[in-house]
């Protein structure tokens, strides 16, 4: 049997990166997408040392480009939706372009990558279908108001496909990663306002978020190897902390800091149900 075949999208840093290195390491094939492999010399360098192949794809192009794209590269046993990135902004302000392109690149792109690749998982019986979210999209920070939106629309749609494609024998896996040490913050940091364009009816806490991110660079408490790692074990039932979760849970959790903010909002959540019972079953018709 040949080994499986990967597609990683935003293989030229951080957490896609980590993952291509890691799936070549464990002797399966992985490609790696990036926007430009001039802009990514170095990554790609990494990823063809190891035998690994690169292709170009923005997740802003065309459904028809990205279709064209992901079809050229035949059967693909796991497809991570990993390329991504964060605007900062009040949701007041932000603007009509700043919102596609977020939506566009976090939401569409990966969708269209999805459906692209799902014809070839369901002819073989078979496939994975890895979409890296956010803990924001279970609990939105200020300031992260289209950011959450795009990661939970990917979540929402990922868990209505697991059910559609579970007779497929296809598994889909959400994966809700906390801060980790990668070049997110700097690239969120370029693709946000100006700190100091933040109104002041909105500096806190949109303010004072901004300000916040703009210093955990670098020190952040995720380590993207043993990210990348629970994301192979979880995906593949492979040996590590992940490896007993396959196939058993829908979404991934990755980090102590995610774990933490997604109990307390699940415990908030649930005081909330709790208070409106009766508010929520008057609604009946009484028949
Ligand atoms: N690190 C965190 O704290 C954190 C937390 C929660 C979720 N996440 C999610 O984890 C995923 C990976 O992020 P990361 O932490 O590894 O950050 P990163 O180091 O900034 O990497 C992001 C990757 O996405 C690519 N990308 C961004 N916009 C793109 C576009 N329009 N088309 C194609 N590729 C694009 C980047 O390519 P370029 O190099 O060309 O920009 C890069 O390869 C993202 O989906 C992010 O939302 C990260």
């Amino acid at each position: 049997m040949s080994a499986p075949a990967w597609l990683v999208t935003g293989a030229s840093n951080g957490l896609g990166l980590a993952l291509v290195l890691h799936i070549l390491e464990r002797g399966h094939k992985a490609t790696g997408s990036v926007r430009t492999k001039a802009k990514s010399a170095s990554a790609v360098e990494q990823i063809e040392a190891k035998g690994g192949s690169v292709v170009e794809m923005d997740m802003t192009e065309s459904k028809e480009s990205i279709t064209a794209k992901v079809q050229a590269l035949g059967r693909i046993d796991y497809l991570v939706n990993n390329a991504g990135y964060s605007i900062l902004a009040p949701c007041e302000e932000v603007t009509d372009k700043d919102a596609h392109l977020q939506l566009n690149t976090n939401f569409f792109g990966p969708l269209y990558v999805m459906q692209a690749a799902l014809p070839t998982m369901r002819d073989a019986k078979s496939g994975s279908i890895i979409n890296v979210s956010s803990v924001a999209a279970r609990d939105p920070m200020a300031a992260c108001s289209l950011y959450a939106a795009s990661k939970a629309a990917l979540e929402a749609a990922s868990e209505s496909l697991a059910k559609e494609v579970a007779p497929h024998n296809i598994r889909v896996l959400i994966v809700e990663p906390g801060n980790f040490r990668t070049n997110f913050v700097s690239a969120l940091s370029d693709m946000s306002p100006e700190v100091e364009s933040v109104p002041k009816h909105y500096d806190d806490p949109v303010g004072v978020i901004l300000r916040k991110f703009l210093t955990v660079h670098g020190k952040q408490i995720g380590n993207p190897a043993e990210g990348v790692s629970r994301i192979f074990e979880a995906a593949t039932g492979q040996e590590g902390p992940a490896g007993p979760l396959n196939g058993k849970v829908l979404r991934l959790v990755l980090g102590s800091d995610a774990l933490r903010r997604i109990k307390v909002w699940n415990e908030n959540w649930a005081k909330e149900l709790s208070l409106q019972e009766d508010s929520a079953v008057s609604t009946d018709f009484k028949e």
